[in-house]
C-alpha cells in the first residue's frame, strides 16, 4: 500500500495539462468517490496499528499534493481571462504629477482673501466695454489727451476692450449706493509692446470705498494694511504725487523692496522701494457721474497690476513667463488659496 502512496504521488507530481477537462478526469480517478486515494482512506484500517501512523501522514500529505496541484492547473495561464494574464500586479504603482495653481490665480486669490477681511467684495464686469464705463464716467473728457496714458484697443468709436477694472466700479456704483467696498479683479488690455516689463493683456485688481467722511487716511491705513499682509509685517509703503483724471489727489504707491530689505539691490534700482499701485480720492465728478451725491460722500481708489504684485512676490524678473504656459516655470509655483 504504501508503494501505491508513492507511485501516486510521483503522477501527481509529474501531472501537467492546461485542459480543464483533462484536469478534471484527472481529479475524478484520484478524489472522486471512487477515486484512488479516496480507495486507500477506505482501506486504511486494514492498516497494522504499528504503521497507521506514518502512513496516514503519507496519505494525507498525497490528499493535499493531489488538491494543490489540481487548483494550480485549474487558474493556469490558459484558464485566466486575457486581463488577469496581461496585469502585472506586483509592478510599483505609477505616479501621477499634481497640477498647481497658476501664479497670477495664487495672487488675484490672495489679493481678495486680504481685502474680503476688511469687508470688500468682488464685483466683476465685461472686458469689452463702451466708452462711457471706461472713460467719459471716470473724468476722462472726449477728445482729450488723458486718454492716451492707456494705448487702447478700439473695436469701433465708442467700444473699446477695457484698459482697466475701474470700468467695472462705475457700474457698482450706478447700481448700488453708499457704503460701497468692493474690490474688482480681471484682464484688462493695453496696446502695448510686449518686453519683460508690459504685457497687452494683463490683470488688475481695483478697490473702492465709498461712504461719509472717508478720508485720505483711511486710504493710506488700508494700503498699509495691504502691503503688510502681502509682503511681511515689515514692509513699509510710501506715497508719491500723481495724477489720474478720477481721482483727485493722486498718489503712487511704493512697497520697501522685499529683496534687499531697502538696503538697495539692482531689482529696486538701489532706491529701497518698489512701486506697487496706483490711487487716490475719488474725484467729485466721478461721483456725480454715477448718480453718487460728491457733497455726502466721499471715496478712495486704487488700483495694481496682479502681474507686478508677483513678480515681486516670487522674484520673477519677466513678465512673459506668466503667460508662456512653460510647465517647468508653472510647477514651481503651490497655493493654499
Ligand atoms: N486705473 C488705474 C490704472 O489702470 C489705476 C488706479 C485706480 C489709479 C484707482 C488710481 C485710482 O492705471
Amino acid at each position: 500500500m504504501l508503494k501505491k502512496v508513492e507511485s501516486l504521488l510521483a503522477e501527481v507530481m509529474a501531472f501537467n495539462s492546461q485542459d480543464l477537462n483533462a484536469i478534471e478526469q484527472f481529479r475524478i480517478r484520484l478524489l472522486g468517490k471512487k477515486g484512488e486515494i479516496t480507495l486507500l482512506f477506505t482501506q486504511f484500517k486494514e492498516v497494522p496499528n504499528a504503521d497507521k501512523k506514518a502512513f496516514g501522514q503519507e496519505l494525507n500529505n498525497l490528499k493535499t499534493q493531489a488538491i494543490e496541484k489540481i487548483n494550480l492547473l485549474k487558474s493556469g495561464p490558459a484558464n485566466k481571462t486575457e486581463e488577469e494574464n496581461t496585469l502585472d500586479y506586483s509592478r510599483p504603482a505609477e505616479t501621477f504629477s499634481l497640477g498647481s495653481r497658476h501664479p497670477i490665480s495664487i495672487v488675484r486669490n490672495e489679493i481678495i482673501e486680504i481685502f474680503s477681511k476688511i469687508g470688500f467684495s468682488v464685483s466683476e464686469g465685461p472686458e469689452i466695454e463702451d466708452d462711457w464705463h471706461n472713460f467719459t464716467a471716470l473724468n476722462f473728457p472726449e477728445e482729450h489727451p488723458a486718454r492716451d496714458m492707456q494705448d487702447t484697443f478700439f473695436i469701433d468709436k465708442h467700444i473699446a476692450l477695457r484698459t482697466h477694472t475701474s470700468s467695472v466700479q462705475v457700474r457698482v456704483m450706478e447700481e448700488s449706493s453708499p457704503p460701497i467696498r468692493t474690490i474688482s479683479p480681471g484682464r484688462v488690455f493695453r496696446n502695448e509692446a510686449i518686453s519683460a516689463r508690459a504685457h497687452c493683456i494683463f490683470h488688475q485688481v481695483e478697490g473702492l470705498y465709498i461712504d461719509k467722511d472717508v478720508s485720505f487716511a483711511d486710504l493710506k491705513q488700508t494700503l498699509l494694511y495691504f502691503a503688510k499682509e502681502m509682503f511681511g509685517e515689515k514692509t513699509e509703503i510710501r506715497l508719491r504725487p500723481s495724477y489720474f483724471p478720477f481721482t483727485e489727489p493722486s498718489a503712487e504707491v511704493d512697497v520697501s523692496c522685499n529683496l534687499c530689505k531697502g538696503a538697495g539691490c539692482n531689482v529696486c534700482k538701489n532706491s529701497g522701494f518698489l512701486e506697487i499701485l496706483g490711487c487716490g480720492m475719488v474725484d467729485p465728478n466721478v461721483l456725480e457721474n454715477c448718480g453718487i451725491d460728491s457733497s455726502v460722500y466721499t471715496g478712495f481708489a486704487f488700483g495694481m497690476g496682479i502681474e507686478r504684485i508677483a513678480m515681486l512676490k516670487f522674484g520673477v524678473n519677466d513678465l512673459r513667463h506668466f503667460f508662456e504656459n512653460d510647465i517647468r516655470f508653472l510647477k514651481q509655483f503651490r497655493s493654499t488659496v
